[in-house]
């Protein structure tokens, strides 16, 4: 908790939302996604990471992820940020499928062998015009 304090909510150059849905009665946290804002970091500005993109798995597939994306997008735009880019593994083929969707493109490669088989991970980043 004390970190989520400080590196996101106490930080406005971060973002941090949430899904809710009521499971059984009780409102939940069913969804997460993060960025942090990286500043002066590069030649071409300002731009944002992402490290957090998850879904409870009985509520995937009903828009909350893609609801949490545009947050994340927007959220970027306000800021002046040039880009919004992340680490995805070619394993999780649902969040590049959702990324494609959101004009992401890969821009570079790593062969990173975490187990066998080799895991491919790719950056990903969406550019603003
Ligand atoms: C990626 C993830 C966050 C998507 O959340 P979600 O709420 O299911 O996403 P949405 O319902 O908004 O779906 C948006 C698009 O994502 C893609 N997508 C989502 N689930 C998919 C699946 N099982 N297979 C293929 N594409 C999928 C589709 O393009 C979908 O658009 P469509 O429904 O019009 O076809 C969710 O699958 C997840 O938590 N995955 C595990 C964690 C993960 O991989 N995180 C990313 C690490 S970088």
């Amino acid at each position: 908790m004390a970190d989520i304090q400080a590196n996101y909510l106490d930080n406005p150059d971060n973002g941090l939302w949430v899904a809710e849905a009521d499971v059984n009665g009780q409102q939940k946290v069913v969804g997460v996604l993060a960025v942090m804002g990286k500043r002066g970091e590069e030649e071409d500005g300002s731009y944002g990471e992402m490290f957090l993109m998850v879904v409870e798995f009985p509520l995937r597939r009903k828009t909350l992820g893609s609801q949490l994306m545009q947050k994340a997008l927007d959220f970027c735009k306000d800021q002046g940020y040039s880009r919004l880019v992340l680490d995805v593994s070619s394993a999780h083929t649902a969040a590049i499928s959702l990324l494609q969707k959101f004009t992401f493109a890969q821009t570079g490669a790593s062969n990173i062998e975490i187990q066998l088989p080799i895991v491919f991970m790719s950056l990903m980043e969406h550019k603003y015009m």
